[in-house]
């Protein structure tokens, strides 16, 4: 039987997909029957003859097409295309995270009752197969931690600048030249994009549902330039990490986080992507790959569109809302990087009834790095006290900076 394929945009991967189609669509059983794009006045080179090229709407309605690909991005007009190809009884594959996390659970449910696929292998981590790994085939196991660089644009700029070799700006501007970055790269360095990513594998691998409002957030874009120096001499680098643990309350979390250099996530460079679980029985695995890109985020669909050919099945799961931890009570070993003001003599008053006992404490080599402590296991709330203890009174500016330090899974 062949599949016979509608694709909406064609874009960065709708063009790579449609090229795929050509190359290897009917060893595969896939045909391209329809594209929509938004300009149909320009030229599409991708798209094969006779392949009529029109709006999403035309391809919704052909009754010729089994499967739409949404490839358009965006969230309401995505959304809405996804939902109207749902209800015709075609299967969906998407690449569109924000569609996925804000929706996914309504429209897993629709595509359940209407007995057709919808798979969204892409929308996280390009070409790594996560979401299959986390939706079937881990199901038979636990997974009780992830650690994960699901964002190539961020890691793209933190590995320019570890060490201190570059400042968050020049980075950006590099990342922007190589076709790493947006225009606007907002998304990506608060850190949003990569708490899309997350709640859709924690929804994935908890059995409920974890909006992406609901992940604690931060970014990397007041990142300083000592902060990397302060990372490189203990051994560690930043990374900006999707973390989940398992617990009576789920803790998810993304944050600038230190990880030991030489770790699996710390060798994880440029825009390369890594997920590492933990499950209860098999342990630790790890799948490191391209994360974004034209064609490894179109095989990533290719990928889909065969299993849906296949008829795979996929596992049901509950969506009822995690129970989630609060941000504050998110334990780990710490990273504090206090003012050169502070004498080591006042520490111990200062962050006396913190809850935060110090393991390492050293003067940086670098007078603007200031003093390095590394603390034992302390909450994110007792690490916010000793910041407050441990500011100068003057300038703002000076509040010592903190950074949760992951250990090496
Ligand atoms: N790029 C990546 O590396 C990457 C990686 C992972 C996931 N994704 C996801 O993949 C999706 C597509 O991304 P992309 O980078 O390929 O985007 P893109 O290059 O901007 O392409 C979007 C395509 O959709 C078409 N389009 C937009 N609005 C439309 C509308 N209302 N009706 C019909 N066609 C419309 C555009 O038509 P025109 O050509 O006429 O403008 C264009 O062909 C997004 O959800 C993105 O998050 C992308």
């Amino acid at each position: 039987m062949t599949l016979r394929v509608g694709v909406l945009g064609c874009g960065v991967v709708g063009g790579g997909l449609i090229e795929l189609l050509s190359q290897r669509g009917e060893q595969l059983g896939l045909s391209l029957q329809r594209v929509a794009v938004r300009d149909q006045t320009r030229p599409r080179r991708e798209v094969p003859h006779g392949v009529p090229i029109g709006t999403v709407e035309e391809v919704i309605r052909d009754d010729a097409i089994d499967v739409v690909v949404e490839l358009i991005g965006g969230l309401d007009h995505a959304y809405a295309a996804i939902r109207q190809a749902l209800e015709r009884k075609k299967a969906v594959v998407t690449a569109n995270k924000a569609v996925v996390s804000a929706h996914g659970d309504e429209l897993r449910a629709l595509a359940a009752h209407v007995q057709v696929g919808f798979r969204y292998e892409a929308s996280v981590a390009g070409c790594l197969p996560i979401v299959e790994i986390l939706e079937n085939d881990l199901i038979f196991d636990r997974v009780d931690r992830l650690i994960g660089i699901l964002n190539g644009t961020c890691n793209f700029i933190l590995s320019r600048c570890s060490q201190g070799s570059l400042q968050y700006a020049e980075a950006l501007r590099e990342a922007q030249l190589n076709g790493f970055a947006e225009a606007d790269p907002t998304l990506d360095v608060s850190g949003a994009d990569t708490a899309q990513k997350l709640a859709i594998l924690v929804t994935l691998l908890s059995g409920g549902s974890c909006a992406p409002e609901r992940v604690s957030t931060t970014g990397i874009d007041s990142i300083a330039k000592e902060d990397h120096l302060a990372a490189e001499e203990l051994g560690y680098v930043i990374k900006l990490l999707a973390l989940y643990r398992r617990g009576d309350r789920h803790q998810v979390r993304v944050a600038p986080t230190l990880v030991p250099k030489s770790s699996a996530v710390g060798l994880t460079v440029e825009e390369y992507n890594a997920v590492e679980v933990e499950c209860s029985h098999i342990g630790w695995q790890l799948y490191l790959g391209k994360g974004a890109g034209r064609m490894p985020t179109a095989s990533a669909v290719l990928h889909d569109l065969v299993r849906i050919r296949e008829g795979a099945a996929r596992v049901s799961r509950s969506n009822a809302p995690l129970t989630l931890a609060s941000p504050g009570s998110w334990t780990a070993p710490w990273l504090l990087r206090i003012p050169r003001e502070i004498s080591v003599a006042s520490l111990g008053a200062r962050l006396a009834g913190t809850g935060v006992d110090v393991s390492e404490l050293r003067r940086s080599k670098h007078d603007s790095v200031g003093t390095l402590i590394l603390t034992q296991e302390a909450s994110a709330d007792a690490i916010a006290k000793a910041q407050d203890a441990l500011t100068v009174d003057n300038p703002a500016s000076s509040r010592p900076v903190a950074f949760a330090v992951e250990p090496e899974a």
